[in-house]
């Protein structure tokens, strides 16, 4: 997906050298394996036949990582694909050679090879994880797991926790995921939508629950491109988190908006009746369609539970002088009916027609994919500040690596802090953030199709 240049390469040899004389030496050879490789799943009704994948373990999801907070995570990634992969913790502050971007971070994994991860989880919350190679089609094929990190008080009480990984497929009338990954008109518009949801795998996820228990549901958008916009039916709720990080003051639940690889976490008490169901309900253009049921059986005391206490903020940074800090314009461009004429790529002044035929789309600042230098080279600890103006017609995610950052709004208040952010058709919106963990670091549309034509840049810290 990367060039790889002469920077990039003096790095992956850096960080195969700090590999080869890790002091973990026992611990790296005993370590779980994560063996990407093609499987099937039951995606669609009995009727059908089951869907061919492409998964972490062969399975849909891959499996669910729980640690605690504060512990290493050892896994030796091995990939069985036909093509070259890696792993992306998205959401973990994490050691930035452990990121997993090939002509980045590391070189790819090609097939029948392997690479260690080995790195700690600083924050408690909900994260996960993906390839960061030909994205786009990896993760439409399957490919995506939950990492949970686990309070150290234990978190809240609840008498169930759920991770929903909530996904859209394209499948063809036999079930099978359908092909023309990455096609140009995917790439210009909203990309890859599918028309098939599931969650955890599953067309019919139900998980019956009893009348006023305390559930939490950690909701994952692990979809290409698709927004989902929720609501929670037969429960009394809050938002205690949005992508990982904990929210101050936790928000009584109404219609939610996820977007490509956020997080959401829930505290629900169900109030639906025994005998009545529960649900998740997921709006699409003709309607809502229930994407997740909760059959109520019995019940798990009486009352209903007073409003829960905020979880345990993270050792985020808190944010410099937002007077002071240093700040950018980034002006997306492009797509379809946005007008662009062309764009730099790789260098060069490049018409729409010969930008669309290498598969590009997009532009950042004036330029289409990744540049050689970085948006901005931050200083170690340096409040930045991002302002993402979006003149295009379409909505974008955007994802930035390694850190968390707030939005701050035009009255110079902050939103809570977050991984990725949906900038929507012909909005702006500021994030800052404490550029405090060394390393280049991308920040891309999450809208996969988009990544890849063109939506990426980075940053340095240094
Ligand atoms: Cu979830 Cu650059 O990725
Ligand atoms: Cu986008």
């Amino acid at each position: 997906m990367l060039r790889l240049t002469r920077r990039h390469f003096a790095q992956t040899l850096l960080g195969t050298a700090a590999t080869l004389s890790c002091p973990h030496g026992t611990l790296a050879n005993t370590a779980p394996l994560l063996v990407a490789r093609p499987g099937t799943a039951r995606l669609a009704p009995e009727a059908y036949p089951e869907t061919e994948i492409w998964g972490y373990g062969g399975t849909l999801p891959g499996p669910l990582l729980r640690v605690n907070q504060g512990a290493r995570v050892t896994q030796r990634f091995v990939n069985e694909l036909p093509q070259a992969s890696s792993v992306h913790w998205h959401g973990i502050r994490i050691d930035n050679a452990m990121d997993g971007v090939p002509g980045m971070t590391q070189e790819a994994v090609l097939p029948g090879q392997d690479f260690l991860y080995d790195f700690e989880v600083p924050d408690a919350g909900t994260y996960w994880y993906h390839p960061h190679n030909r994205t786009y089609e990896q993760m439409a094929r399957g490919m995506y797991g939950a990492l949970i990190v686990e309070e150290r008080d234990g978190g809240p009480e609840v008498t169930d926790d759920e991770v929903l990984l909530l996904d859209d497929w394209r499948l063809t009338p036999e079930a099978q995921i359908a092909d023309g990954f990455g096609n140009m008109h995917d790439r210009a518009h909203a990309g890859r939508i599918g028309n098939w949801i599931t969650i955890n795998g599953r067309g019919d996820w139900t998980r019956p629950v009893a009348r006023h228990a305390r559930l939490r549901l950690r909701l994952v958008n692990t979809a290409n491109a698709r927004v989902f916009v929720l609501e929670a039916r037969g429960f009394n709720g809050w938002v205690v988190a949005l992508d990982g990080m904990p929210l101050e003051t936790p928000q009584p639940l109404s219609r939610l908006t996820l977007a490509p690889a956020q997080r959401v976490d829930l505290l629900v008490d169900v109030t639906a009746e025994t005998g009545e169901e529960a649900m998740l309900v997921s709006f699409e253009r003709d309607g809502g369609y229930a994407i997740a049921s909760f059959p109520v059986r019995g019940r798990d005391g009486t009352t209903t539970r007073p409003a829960p206490a905020a979880l345990p903020s993270n050792p985020v940074p808190a944010l410099g002088d937002l007077a002071q800090a240093r700040r950018i314009d980034l002006v997306m461009e492009g797509g379809a009916m946005g007008g662009l004429n062309g764009a730099m790529m790789n260098g060069q002044m490049t018409g729409i027609r010969d930008m669309a035929a290498a598969g590009n789309a997009w532009a950042f600042n004036g330029m289409t994919g990744m540049g050689d230098a970085p948006l901005i080279e931050a200083g170690r600890g340096e409040t930045i500040r991002i302002r993402m103006v979006n003149e295009t017609a379409w909505g974008h995610g955007m994802h930035l690596h390694g850190h968390h950052f707030r939005q701050v709004f035009e009255d110079g208040t902050t939103g809570p802090l977050r991984d990725t952010l949906l900038v929507n058709r012909s909005e702006t919106a500021e994030i800052a953030f404490v550029a405090d963990n060394p390393g280049d670091w991308l920040l891309h549309c999450h809208m996969l199709e988009h990544a890849a034509a063109g939506m990426m840049t980075w940053l340095r810290v240094t």
